[in-house]
Protein backbone atom coordinates (compact mmCIF):
# COMPACT_ATOMS: atom_id res chain seq x y z
CA UNK A 1 0.00 0.00 0.00
CA UNK A 2 1.32 3.50 -1.05
CA UNK A 3 -0.33 7.22 -0.90
CA UNK A 4 -0.51 8.34 -4.51
CA UNK A 5 2.31 9.60 -5.99
CA UNK A 6 3.58 12.39 -3.96
CA UNK A 7 6.83 12.96 -5.87
CA UNK A 8 6.11 16.75 -7.16
CA UNK A 9 5.31 17.91 -3.42
CA UNK A 10 7.86 19.29 -1.30
CA UNK A 11 7.62 18.98 2.90
CA UNK A 12 7.37 22.90 3.90
CA UNK A 13 10.43 24.06 5.32
CA UNK A 14 9.94 25.95 9.07
CA UNK A 15 12.17 28.80 10.23
CA UNK A 16 14.72 26.48 13.01
CA UNK A 17 12.72 25.95 17.01
CA UNK A 18 14.34 26.73 19.99
CA UNK A 19 14.39 22.93 21.48
CA UNK A 20 15.69 22.15 17.89
CA UNK A 21 18.84 24.17 17.73
CA UNK A 22 19.64 24.71 21.37
CA UNK A 23 20.04 20.95 21.19
CA UNK A 24 22.16 21.29 17.78
CA UNK A 25 24.55 24.00 18.97
CA UNK A 26 24.87 23.03 22.95
CA UNK A 27 23.80 26.39 24.40
CA UNK A 28 21.09 27.14 27.15
CA UNK A 29 17.32 27.37 25.14
CA UNK A 30 16.84 30.60 27.41
CA UNK A 31 19.90 32.55 26.30
CA UNK A 32 18.75 32.10 22.32
CA UNK A 33 17.13 34.53 20.79
CA UNK A 34 14.59 33.15 17.81
CA UNK A 35 14.11 35.75 14.83
CA UNK A 36 13.61 33.32 11.65
CA UNK A 37 9.69 32.69 11.82
CA UNK A 38 8.17 36.26 12.10
CA UNK A 39 6.45 35.44 15.59
CA UNK A 40 5.37 37.83 18.22
CA UNK A 41 8.81 38.57 20.32
CA UNK A 42 6.21 40.30 22.91
CA UNK A 43 3.97 36.60 23.27
CA UNK A 44 0.40 36.97 23.34
CA UNK A 45 -1.89 39.60 25.09
CA UNK A 46 -2.14 38.70 29.19
CA UNK A 47 -5.84 39.01 28.20
CA UNK A 48 -5.85 36.30 25.41
CA UNK A 49 -3.41 33.75 27.98
CA UNK A 50 -6.03 34.35 30.56
CA UNK A 51 -8.69 32.95 28.33
CA UNK A 52 -6.49 29.90 27.41
CA UNK A 53 -6.54 29.07 31.07
CA UNK A 54 -10.29 29.49 31.53
CA UNK A 55 -10.95 27.19 28.23
CA UNK A 56 -9.28 24.43 29.46
CA UNK A 57 -11.50 23.38 31.78
CA UNK A 58 -14.02 23.77 28.55
CA UNK A 59 -12.23 21.91 25.73
CA UNK A 60 -14.35 18.59 26.35
CA UNK A 61 -17.42 20.48 23.87
CA UNK A 62 -16.64 21.04 20.29
CA UNK A 63 -16.09 25.01 19.71
CA UNK A 64 -19.88 26.44 18.81
CA UNK A 65 -20.71 29.80 20.97
CA UNK A 66 -16.90 30.33 20.96
CA UNK A 67 -16.61 30.36 16.62
CA UNK A 68 -20.11 32.50 16.29
CA UNK A 69 -18.54 35.00 18.72
CA UNK A 70 -15.20 35.92 17.24
CA UNK A 71 -16.74 35.28 13.83
CA UNK A 72 -19.17 38.14 15.02
CA UNK A 73 -16.23 40.20 16.76
CA UNK A 74 -13.96 40.11 13.19
CA UNK A 75 -17.61 40.96 10.83
CA UNK A 76 -17.67 44.40 13.16
CA UNK A 77 -13.91 45.36 12.87
CA UNK A 78 -13.92 44.70 9.54
CA UNK A 79 -17.88 46.26 8.20
CA UNK A 80 -18.88 43.21 6.67
CA UNK A 81 -21.31 40.33 7.53
CA UNK A 82 -20.65 37.48 9.77
CA UNK A 83 -20.70 35.09 6.90
CA UNK A 84 -18.04 36.68 5.02
CA UNK A 85 -15.62 35.51 7.96
CA UNK A 86 -14.22 32.19 7.20
CA UNK A 87 -12.87 30.96 10.42
CA UNK A 88 -9.77 28.62 9.85
CA UNK A 89 -6.74 27.12 11.19
CA UNK A 90 -4.45 29.47 10.48
CA UNK A 91 -4.21 31.61 7.07
CA UNK A 92 -2.93 28.12 5.66
CA UNK A 93 -6.29 26.86 7.41
CA UNK A 94 -7.66 29.51 5.01
CA UNK A 95 -5.49 28.80 1.66
CA UNK A 96 -6.51 25.44 1.76
CA UNK A 97 -10.48 26.72 1.78
CA UNK A 98 -9.84 28.77 -1.22
CA UNK A 99 -8.11 25.87 -3.19
CA UNK A 100 -11.18 23.69 -1.98
CA UNK A 101 -13.64 26.06 -3.00
CA UNK A 102 -12.28 27.42 -6.22
CA UNK A 103 -9.95 24.72 -7.63
CA UNK A 104 -11.11 22.26 -10.34
CA UNK A 105 -8.71 19.27 -11.13
CA UNK A 106 -5.64 20.65 -13.60
CA UNK A 107 -6.83 24.33 -13.40
CA UNK A 108 -3.94 26.90 -12.78
CA UNK A 109 -2.98 28.99 -9.79
CA UNK A 110 -0.53 31.67 -10.38
CA UNK A 111 2.32 32.37 -7.01
CA UNK A 112 4.84 34.80 -6.42
CA UNK A 113 8.11 33.39 -6.57
CA UNK A 114 9.97 33.63 -4.70
CA UNK A 115 7.41 33.10 -2.46
CA UNK A 116 5.36 31.61 0.80
CA UNK A 117 5.43 28.14 -0.10
CA UNK A 118 2.35 26.76 1.37
CA UNK A 119 0.03 28.57 -1.94
CA UNK A 120 1.92 25.76 -3.94
CA UNK A 121 1.53 22.82 -1.05
CA UNK A 122 -2.56 23.33 -1.09
CA UNK A 123 -2.71 24.12 -5.01
CA UNK A 124 -1.37 20.37 -5.65
CA UNK A 125 -3.30 19.33 -2.61
CA UNK A 126 -6.27 20.30 -4.75
CA UNK A 127 -5.39 19.03 -7.76
CA UNK A 128 -4.53 22.31 -9.32
CA UNK A 129 -1.94 23.26 -11.57
CA UNK A 130 0.99 25.90 -10.58
CA UNK A 131 2.30 29.21 -12.51
CA UNK A 132 4.68 31.10 -11.11
CA UNK A 133 5.61 35.44 -11.52
CA UNK A 134 8.70 36.70 -10.60
CA UNK A 135 9.36 39.32 -8.64
CA UNK A 136 12.84 40.17 -8.95
CA UNK A 137 15.73 41.28 -6.38
CA UNK A 138 17.27 43.46 -9.33
CA UNK A 139 14.08 45.20 -8.75
CA UNK A 140 13.06 45.25 -5.58
CA UNK A 141 10.61 42.56 -5.53
CA UNK A 142 8.67 45.61 -6.68
CA UNK A 143 5.17 44.27 -7.31
CA UNK A 144 3.92 45.59 -9.67
CA UNK A 145 0.44 44.72 -11.30
CA UNK A 146 0.88 44.46 -14.73
CA UNK A 147 4.35 43.01 -14.47
CA UNK A 148 2.28 40.71 -12.97
CA UNK A 149 -0.30 40.15 -15.36
CA UNK A 150 2.20 39.88 -18.03
CA UNK A 151 3.57 36.53 -16.33
CA UNK A 152 0.88 34.96 -16.00
CA UNK A 153 -2.19 33.85 -18.81
CA UNK A 154 -5.57 32.74 -17.35
CA UNK A 155 -5.66 31.49 -13.82
CA UNK A 156 -7.76 30.55 -11.62
CA UNK A 157 -6.84 31.44 -8.31
CA UNK A 158 -3.99 34.53 -8.40
CA UNK A 159 -1.81 34.93 -5.28
CA UNK A 160 -0.36 38.29 -3.66
CA UNK A 161 1.02 38.46 -1.00
CA UNK A 162 1.18 42.12 0.68
CA UNK A 163 3.45 42.36 2.70
CA UNK A 164 5.27 40.19 1.12
CA UNK A 165 7.44 37.09 2.61
CA UNK A 166 10.26 36.67 2.20
CA UNK A 167 11.02 40.37 0.68
CA UNK A 168 8.61 42.71 2.64
CA UNK A 169 8.00 44.44 -0.46
CA UNK A 170 4.09 45.72 -0.62
CA UNK A 171 1.54 46.22 -3.41
CA UNK A 172 0.07 49.79 -3.06
CA UNK A 173 -3.60 49.68 -2.56
CA UNK A 174 -4.16 51.50 -5.75
CA UNK A 175 -2.28 49.25 -7.31
CA UNK A 176 -4.27 46.22 -6.05
CA UNK A 177 -7.43 48.25 -7.50
CA UNK A 178 -5.54 48.43 -11.00
CA UNK A 179 -5.25 44.50 -10.79
CA UNK A 180 -8.51 43.64 -9.43
CA UNK A 181 -10.22 45.63 -12.54
CA UNK A 182 -7.90 44.08 -14.69
CA UNK A 183 -7.76 40.56 -14.23
CA UNK A 184 -10.70 38.07 -15.94
CA UNK A 185 -13.71 37.84 -13.36
CA UNK A 186 -13.28 34.32 -13.36
CA UNK A 187 -9.84 34.57 -11.56
CA UNK A 188 -9.80 34.76 -8.04
CA UNK A 189 -7.37 37.43 -6.30
CA UNK A 190 -6.52 36.00 -2.79
CA UNK A 191 -4.71 39.07 -0.98
CA UNK A 192 -2.40 37.24 1.56
CA UNK A 193 -2.43 39.98 4.48
CA UNK A 194 -0.53 37.98 6.95
CA UNK A 195 1.30 40.77 7.95
CA UNK A 196 -1.20 43.29 7.30
CA UNK A 197 -1.44 44.98 10.93
CA UNK A 198 2.40 46.02 10.49
CA UNK A 199 1.97 47.65 6.91
CA UNK A 200 1.40 51.12 6.36
CA UNK A 201 -1.02 50.85 3.42
CA UNK A 202 -5.39 50.29 3.67
CA UNK A 203 -6.60 46.45 3.86
CA UNK A 204 -7.91 45.24 0.63
CA UNK A 205 -11.18 44.30 2.91
CA UNK A 206 -12.44 47.41 1.88
CA UNK A 207 -12.55 46.14 -1.58
CA UNK A 208 -14.14 42.78 -0.27
CA UNK A 209 -18.11 45.05 -0.60
CA UNK A 210 -17.43 46.00 -4.48
CA UNK A 211 -15.19 42.68 -6.25
CA UNK A 212 -16.79 39.73 -6.49
CA UNK A 213 -13.30 37.99 -7.25
CA UNK A 214 -10.93 38.97 -4.34
CA UNK A 215 -11.01 37.10 -1.02
CA UNK A 216 -8.47 38.93 2.02
CA UNK A 217 -6.42 36.35 4.69
CA UNK A 218 -5.89 37.60 8.03
CA UNK A 219 -3.91 35.26 10.76
CA UNK A 220 -3.57 35.71 14.79
CA UNK A 221 -0.19 34.40 14.04
CA UNK A 222 1.61 37.64 13.76
CA UNK A 223 1.09 40.47 15.35
CA UNK A 224 -1.78 38.87 17.61
CA UNK A 225 1.10 36.67 19.21
CA UNK A 226 -1.47 33.00 18.92
CA UNK A 227 0.93 31.30 16.20
CA UNK A 228 1.16 27.99 18.42
CA UNK A 229 -3.19 28.17 18.32
CA UNK A 230 -3.27 27.77 14.53
CA UNK A 231 -6.25 30.34 14.19
CA UNK A 232 -6.85 32.92 10.66
CA UNK A 233 -9.72 33.71 8.28
CA UNK A 234 -10.44 35.01 4.80
CA UNK A 235 -12.96 37.64 4.34
CA UNK A 236 -14.61 36.75 1.39
CA UNK A 237 -17.65 38.73 -0.74
CA UNK A 238 -21.29 38.15 0.36
CA UNK A 239 -22.29 36.45 -3.13
CA UNK A 240 -20.23 33.35 -2.62
CA UNK A 241 -19.60 33.49 1.40
CA UNK A 242 -22.33 30.90 1.97
CA UNK A 243 -19.93 28.25 0.46
CA UNK A 244 -17.94 28.01 3.76
CA UNK A 245 -20.83 25.59 5.14
CA UNK A 246 -19.96 23.28 2.40
CA UNK A 247 -15.80 23.45 2.92
CA UNK A 248 -14.95 24.74 6.10
CA UNK A 249 -13.21 21.21 8.10
CA UNK A 250 -16.16 20.92 11.36
CA UNK A 251 -14.80 22.72 14.23
CA UNK A 252 -11.37 23.70 12.93
CA UNK A 253 -11.02 26.92 13.97
CA UNK A 254 -10.59 25.42 18.16
CA UNK A 255 -12.67 26.34 21.21
CA UNK A 256 -9.09 27.92 22.96
CA UNK A 257 -7.68 29.48 19.83
CA UNK A 258 -11.32 31.05 19.04
CA UNK A 259 -11.97 32.33 22.74
CA UNK A 260 -8.50 33.60 22.87
CA UNK A 261 -8.27 35.40 19.60
CA UNK A 262 -11.63 36.93 20.83
CA UNK A 263 -9.85 38.96 23.82
CA UNK A 264 -6.09 39.15 21.17
CA UNK A 265 -8.16 41.26 19.17
CA UNK A 266 -10.25 43.07 22.17
CA UNK A 267 -6.61 44.32 23.58
CA UNK A 268 -5.76 46.92 21.20
CA UNK A 269 -2.72 48.01 23.51
CA UNK A 270 -1.01 44.78 23.08
CA UNK A 271 -1.36 44.60 19.42
CA UNK A 272 -0.62 48.32 19.12
CA UNK A 273 2.76 47.56 21.50
CA UNK A 274 3.37 44.99 18.88
CA UNK A 275 3.34 46.69 15.57
CA UNK A 276 5.07 49.79 17.06
CA UNK A 277 8.27 47.49 18.21
CA UNK A 278 8.16 46.01 14.92
CA UNK A 279 8.55 49.19 13.28
CA UNK A 280 10.64 50.39 14.90
CA UNK A 281 13.46 47.41 14.53
CA UNK A 282 12.77 47.27 10.68
CA UNK A 283 13.87 50.80 11.03
CA UNK A 284 16.79 50.16 12.85
CA UNK A 285 18.26 46.72 10.95
CA UNK A 286 18.26 49.14 8.04
CA UNK A 287 19.68 51.79 9.40
CA UNK A 288 22.03 49.94 11.61
CA UNK A 289 23.11 46.90 9.61
CA UNK A 290 26.49 47.07 7.41
CA UNK A 291 24.85 44.97 3.93
CA UNK A 292 21.74 45.85 2.01
CA UNK A 293 18.37 45.76 3.40
CA UNK A 294 15.09 46.06 1.73
CA UNK A 295 12.33 47.97 3.12
CA UNK A 296 9.85 46.00 4.74
CA UNK A 297 5.60 46.57 5.82
CA UNK A 298 5.99 43.39 7.50
CA UNK A 299 7.83 42.72 10.99
CA UNK A 300 10.83 41.06 8.98
CA UNK A 301 13.27 42.33 6.71
CA UNK A 302 15.47 40.89 3.98
CA UNK A 303 19.25 41.38 4.09
CA UNK A 304 21.71 40.93 1.19
CA UNK A 305 24.42 39.18 2.79
CA UNK A 306 26.58 37.59 0.13
CA UNK A 307 26.13 34.01 2.00
CA UNK A 308 22.74 33.09 3.34
CA UNK A 309 23.56 29.56 4.72
CA UNK A 310 26.76 30.90 5.78
CA UNK A 311 25.72 33.61 8.05
CA UNK A 312 22.60 31.93 9.56
CA UNK A 313 24.87 29.16 10.58
CA UNK A 314 27.07 31.63 12.17
CA UNK A 315 24.57 33.54 13.61
CA UNK A 316 23.37 30.37 15.19
CA UNK A 317 26.90 29.77 16.74
CA UNK A 318 26.19 32.62 18.63
CA UNK A 319 22.85 32.19 19.75
CA UNK A 320 20.50 34.13 17.22
CA UNK A 321 18.41 31.71 14.98
CA UNK A 322 17.64 33.52 11.84
CA UNK A 323 16.19 32.02 8.47
CA UNK A 324 18.50 31.44 5.43
CA UNK A 325 16.19 32.12 2.53
CA UNK A 326 17.90 29.10 0.39
CA UNK A 327 14.79 27.07 0.16
CA UNK A 328 13.13 30.87 -1.29
CA UNK A 329 15.20 30.50 -3.97
CA UNK A 330 17.42 33.90 -2.26
CA UNK A 331 20.82 31.54 -1.57
CA UNK A 332 22.40 35.15 -1.08
CA UNK A 333 20.35 36.28 1.78
CA UNK A 334 18.73 35.94 5.12
CA UNK A 335 15.75 36.96 6.57
CA UNK A 336 15.63 38.33 10.19
CA UNK A 337 12.11 38.65 12.11
CA UNK A 338 12.09 41.81 14.12
CA UNK A 339 12.79 41.04 18.32
CA UNK A 340 12.62 43.63 21.03
CA UNK A 341 14.34 46.18 21.12
CA UNK A 342 16.97 44.76 23.33
CA UNK A 343 17.06 41.38 21.22
CA UNK A 344 17.06 43.19 17.89
CA UNK A 345 20.09 45.47 19.19
CA UNK A 346 21.95 42.19 20.12
CA UNK A 347 21.01 40.49 16.50
CA UNK A 348 22.11 43.62 14.67
CA UNK A 349 25.81 43.91 17.02
CA UNK A 350 26.28 39.79 16.46
CA UNK A 351 25.71 40.27 12.79
CA UNK A 352 27.72 43.18 12.32
CA UNK A 353 30.36 41.69 13.54
CA UNK A 354 30.41 38.18 11.69
CA UNK A 355 29.48 40.25 8.25
CA UNK A 356 33.01 42.52 9.46
CA UNK A 357 34.63 39.80 9.84
CA UNK A 358 33.57 38.44 6.05
CA UNK A 359 35.47 38.78 3.43
CA UNK A 360 33.54 41.40 1.11
CA UNK A 361 34.31 39.56 -1.50
CA UNK A 362 31.48 37.06 -0.31
CA UNK A 363 28.80 40.14 0.58
CA UNK A 364 28.38 40.72 -3.35
CA UNK A 365 25.16 42.08 -3.43
CA UNK A 366 23.93 42.21 -7.14
CA UNK A 367 21.72 44.22 -8.48
CA UNK A 368 19.93 45.66 -5.89
CA UNK A 369 19.55 48.49 -4.61
CA UNK A 370 17.93 47.53 -0.93
C1 LIG B 1 2.72 35.20 3.84
C2 LIG B 1 2.21 34.22 4.83
N1 LIG B 1 0.96 33.77 4.71
C3 LIG B 1 0.45 32.88 5.58
C4 LIG B 1 1.20 32.41 6.62
C5 LIG B 1 0.61 31.37 7.50
O1 LIG B 1 0.27 31.86 8.72
P1 LIG B 1 -0.56 31.02 9.77
O2 LIG B 1 0.33 30.80 10.92
O3 LIG B 1 -1.72 31.89 10.08
O4 LIG B 1 -1.00 29.75 9.10
C6 LIG B 1 2.52 32.84 6.79
C7 LIG B 1 3.33 32.32 7.88
O5 LIG B 1 4.47 32.61 8.07
C8 LIG B 1 3.03 33.76 5.86
O6 LIG B 1 4.29 34.21 5.94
Amino acid sequence: MQPRDLSTLSAYTPGKGVAEVAREVGIDPAALITLSSNENPHGPSPAATEEIETAATEVHRYPKQSHVELTEALAQKWDVLPKQIWLSPGADGAIDYLSRAFLNPGETVAVPEPGFSYYDMSTQYHHGSLTTYELTKGEDFTQDPDAIRSQIDESRILHITSPHNPSGSEMPHNDLKRLLSTVDNKTLVAVDEAYGEYSHQPSAINLVTDHTNIAVLRTFSKAYGLAGLRIGYAVVPEEWADAYEKINTPFAANEVACRAAREALADTAHLEQSVETARWAREYYRDELPVPVWPSGGNFVLCDVGDGTAIAEAALNEGIIIRDTTSFGLPGCVRLSCGTREESRKAVAVLSDILDSTSPMQQVSGSSSA
